[in-house]
């Protein structure tokens, strides 16, 4: 079988997108099932997760996988000086899926090409988040019944944030019109302004962030100030309060607006929020469940044919 890792989701098709967004459906309708009994994921954090940890961890367990890995690499014999390649070429020994997040960007690319086994991007610096990148279009997909003809606001730190990229890249092709709200210091990268520019992807970049500028967003996608990116850290202190979303901005947007934030959040969308009708990040995070879930199976050679005439659900 040809390695089938997932480094980027980028290039999907919108047909290979509609296919995984349809085996995470069917994940959602039957999350519980033995379909990976016998099998064993690998979650290799180098650095801090919640989330894509957790719900990785949680979606080979209610597929009946075991779970090996760690989330604190301090704890491993990297600290002893083994190389990425020999943890993964080693790791490869014990596991059918290495699930693994990195600091350095192109780490998910450098290890898939280092074994046959499947690894699934994590996360790699500032680079992609593609298991993010899933779960925020099923989260857009459910909620708006579409990936097309969508306004997408991005808010915050738009040059280190690494879904935000994904996510650019992934819903370029549905005709989106983006908005691009962020501090100078943080702007969209260059690179993905000019991907914009050469494929027609409509875009516009804004420093104004009121009721007014948002009125007619379908969904507004906040992103945290991620210090840990800085190596100025005055730098941080003076952008990290720019981009704030408070309840009075929601009082024009439209009715089906949905907030999207990857998580964690510091105070960029304030908690007043968290009651509202727009508010779906919560949501959004237990849809990571169904996407992992999705994205672990595809990776073994697991269709959505075999999930429909799955036996070993769990009812
Ligand atoms: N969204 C996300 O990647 O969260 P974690 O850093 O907690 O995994």
């Amino acid at each position: 079988m040809a390695n089938r890792s997932i480094v980027s989701i980028s290039s999907y098709s919108h047909e290979k997108i509609q296919y995984l967004l349809d085996m995470a459906c069917e994940m959602e309708a039957h999350p519980n099932r033995k379909i990976l009994e016998g099998k064993v994921v690998a979650t290799l954090f180098f650095e801090p997760s919640t989330r894509t940890r957790l719900s990785f961890e949680t979606a080979a367990n209610r597929l009946g996988a075991r779970v090996i890995g760690f989330a604190d690499p301090k704890a491993t014999s990297s600290t002893k000086g083994e190389t990425l390649k020999d943890t993964i070429k080693m790791v490869s020994n014990y596991a059918d899926v290495i699930v693994m997040r990195h600091k350095l960007e192109g780490a998910a690319l450098y290890a898939s090409e280092m074994t046959d086994t499947p690894i699934i991007n994590a996360g790699d610096g500032a680079n992609l988040h593609p298991s993010q990148t899933m779960l925020d279009l099923y989260s857009i997909y459910k909620t708006q019944g579409t990936l097309e003809n969508l306004n997408i606001y991005m808010v915050g730190d738009l040059k280190y944030g690494r879904t935000v990229h994904s996510l650019l890249m992934s819903l370029s092709s549905y005709n989106p019109t983006f908005h691009f709200i962020a501090p100078k210091e943080l702007e969209m990268p260059q690179e993905y302004k000019t991907f914009c520019r050469q494929n027609g992807v409509k875009f516009i970049e804004q420093t104004d962030f009121t009721a007014e500028t948002i009125a007619d967003a379908d969904i507004i996608y906040m992103t945290r100030v991620q210090r840990e990116r800085f190596t100025d850290l005055m730098e941080y202190e003076r952008v990290k309060d720019a981009y704030i979303l408070r309840k009075s901005m929601l009082k024009d947007c439209r009715p089906n607006m949905k907030i999207l934030h990857p998580l964690p959040r510091v105070n960029e969308i304030e908690r007043d929020i968290d009651d509202s009708p727009h508010a779906y990040y919560f949501e959004q995070a237990g849809n990571g469940l169904f996407a992992r879930e999705a994205l672990i199976c595809d990776v073994l050679g697991i269709t959505l044919n075999d999930l429909r005439n799955d036996k070993t659900i769990i009812p």
